[in-house]
C-alpha cells in the first residue's frame, strides 16, 4: 500500500468514525426527546393545589370547582372543608404555618387575618400579579383590607357586612315603621312580644368568639364610640359610649328582648331561630338572605341597615373573606389561576346569585339578575360603602380576644360593663405598648 493508499484507508476509516457520532447523536437526541419531553407531557399528573374554608362555603364553592378542573387539566383544585366558625378556620392556618410544611397553597382569609398573617410572613405579596385598573373594579374596603404595609396579600372573593333583618309581616301587623334607633328596637320588640306571642324580639351573636367583636363593632358605632384608632393606637372602650353600647346590649336579655341563650349563639343558631319564625329582628351577614327567603318567614322579611342613637349614623361591620397565596406553596402561579378564575366576573356573578353573598365586584351590586333575585342590593352597596372596620392592626387576634372575653363577662353578667370595659382599655392599652 502506498502512502496515497494508506492515506484513502485512513480518511475513509475517519469518515466512518464520524458517522457512528452522527447517528449516536441523533439516537441519543430522539430518545432524550421522548423521555424528557414527549414522555412527560403524556403522563404529567397534574398538580394539586389545596385550600381549606368553612365546610358551608367549600359546599358553595363546589360546583365552581368541578367548572375551574374542565378548563385547567393540569390542575388538581382540592377544598379541604374546616369548621365554620371564622377563629376555629383560622387556627388550622395558623398552627400548620407555625408547623412549617403546610399543606395549603392558598389561603381563604377572613378579612381580619390579613394583618397577622402578612405580618408572619405566611402570605406572599400579589400586588405584581394584578393591575390597579383590574383592583378598581373590587369593592375599595375589601382591597384595603387586603393590603398590609401597602402590599397586597389577598385578593377579595366576597364581601360582607351586618345588617338589621326584620319581619315585614309582624311589623305591619302592630302599625310600626322598621326602627331606625336602639330605643325604637326596643319598644318594638317588647310590643310585638306582646301582641303576637312571637317569644323573641331581638337575636344577635353573644358568644365568646370573633362573630361577638364583629356584632359590636356595629354598636359601639351605633353609639359614636371606637374600640382602636389604627392610626393612633388610641383605645376608645373605656370612653361612656363604649360603656353604654354594651349596656345596651345587656339590656336586651335583662327585658328578655333577647333570649338568654343569646350569649352562646353564632351567626347560625340566630339564624335558625329567625327562619323559624322565632323572633322580630335579627342581626346577621347577607348569607341569611336566600336560607331565609326559602323558610317558614318566606317573603315576610327585609333587611335595612342597622340602628343607633338618634345623634349618630348606623354601621356596618366590613367583613368579607378572599384568597391569598401560601408563601410555602411548590405552585403558586397554579394557585393564582384559582384566583383568577373565582374573580371572573361571570364566576363571581354565579355564585352570588346562588349564595346571596355580597359580592367583590362592585358592578354587581346593579346587574339586572342579581338585583331581580335580590332586589337590596343597590341598597347594601350604599351600607358596604360605609362598612366599619375592626382595627387593621398585627396584634388584632389579641385585641379581639380581650374583647371577647370581657364582653361575654359583662353580658353573662359576671362584670358590671363598666368594669369588663375597664379591664378591656387596660388589656388592650398593654398589648399595644402603652
Ligand atoms: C363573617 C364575616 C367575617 C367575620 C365573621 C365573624 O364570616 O365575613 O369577616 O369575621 O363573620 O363570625
Amino acid at each position: 500500500m502506498n502512502i496515497s493508499q494508506q492515506l484513502g484507508k485512513l480518511k475513509r476509516g475517519i469518515f466512518r468514525i464520524k458517522k457512528i457520532p452522527r447517528f449516536f447523536i441523533l439516537l441519543i437526541a430522539t430518545i432524550a426527546t421522548i423521555q424528557f419531553l414527549i414522555l412527560p407531557a403524556l403522563t404529567q399528573q397534574p398538580v394539586t393545589v389545596q385550600v381549606l374554608m368553612s365546610a358551608l362555603e367549600a359546599a358553595q364553592w363546589q360546583e365552581f370547582v368541578d367548572e375551574f378542573e374542565e378548563q385547567n387539566p393540569n390542575i388538581n383544585l382540592e377544598i379541604l372543608e374546616g369548621p365554620n366558625e371564622t377563629n376555629l378556620v383560622e387556627d388550622l392556618y395558623t398552627s400548620a404555618f407555625l408547623l412549617g410544611d403546610s399543606p395549603y397553597d392558598l389561603v381563604y382569609l377572613d378579612i381580619v387575618w390579613v394583618p397577622k398573617f402578612a405580618a408572619a410572613g405566611w402570605l406572599m405579596p400579589l400586588s405584581d400579579r394584578v393591575s390597579q385598573d383590574q383592583l378598581s373594579k373590587f369593592m375599595q374596603g375589601d382591597v384595603e383590607g387586603g393590603r398590609y404595609n401597602g402590599e397586597l396579600y389577598r385578593m377579595p372573593l366576597r364581601s360582607d357586612g351586618g345588617m338589621l333583618y326584620y319581619r315585614t309581616d309582624l311589623l305591619k301587623q302592630g302599625g310600626y315603621e322598621p326602627p331606625e334607633t336602639f330605643a325604637e328596637l326596643m319598644q318594638i320588640s317588647q310590643a310585638l312580644q306582646q301582641q303576637t306571642g312571637v317569644e323573641w324580639g331581638y337575636l344577635w351573636q353573644g358568644k365568646q368568639y370573633e362573630g361577638l367583636s364583629a356584632m359590636f363593632v356595629e354598636i359601639l358605632e351605633g353609639f359614636g364610640a371606637f374600640w382602636v384608632n389604627p392610626d393612633t393606637l388610641e383605645v376608645g372602650l373605656d370612653q361612656p359610649e363604649a360603656i353604654q353600647a354594651v349596656e345596651f346590649l345587656l339590656n336586651t336579655i335583662e327585658k328578655e328582648v333577647s333570649p338568654p341563650g343569646v350569649t352562646t349563639y353564632a351567626e347560625e343558631e340566630t339564624r335558625r331561630l329567625f327562619q323559624n319564625g322565632e323572633a322580630i329582628f335579627l342581626r346577621n351577614w347577607p348569607y341569611v338572605y336566600p336560607l331565609a327567603a326559602d323558610s317558614e318567614i318566606a317573603g315576610q322579611f327585609a333587611i335595612k341597615p342597622m340602628v343607633h342613637q338618634p345623634a349618630d349614623s348606623s354601621g356596618a361591620c366590613q367583613g368579607g373573606w378572599g384568597l391569598g397565596i401560601s408563601q410555602s406553596t411548590q405552585h403558586p402561579d397554579e394557585a393564582w389561576k384559582v384566583i383568577e378564575f373565582f374573580n371572573r366576573p361571570d364566576v363571581q356573578k354565579r355564585f352570588s346569585l346562588a349564595t346571596g353573598y355580597a359580592p367583590a365586584l362592585k358592578s354587581l351590586y346593579t346587574d339586572s339578575e342579581l338585583v331581580a333575585k335580590y332586589s337590596y342590593f343597590p341598597q347594601m352597596l350604599e351600607v358596604l360603602e360605609k362598612a366599619v372596620l375592626r382595627p387593621p392592626i398585627a396584634q388584632y387576634a389579641q385585641a379581639s380576644d380581650i374583647l371577647q372575653r370581657y364582653l361575654s363577662a359583662a353580658i353573662t353578667q359576671t362584670m358590671t360593663p363598666e368594669k369588663a370595659m375597664n379591664r378591656a382599655a387596660q388589656e388592650t392599652r398593654r398589648l399595644l405598648g402603652d
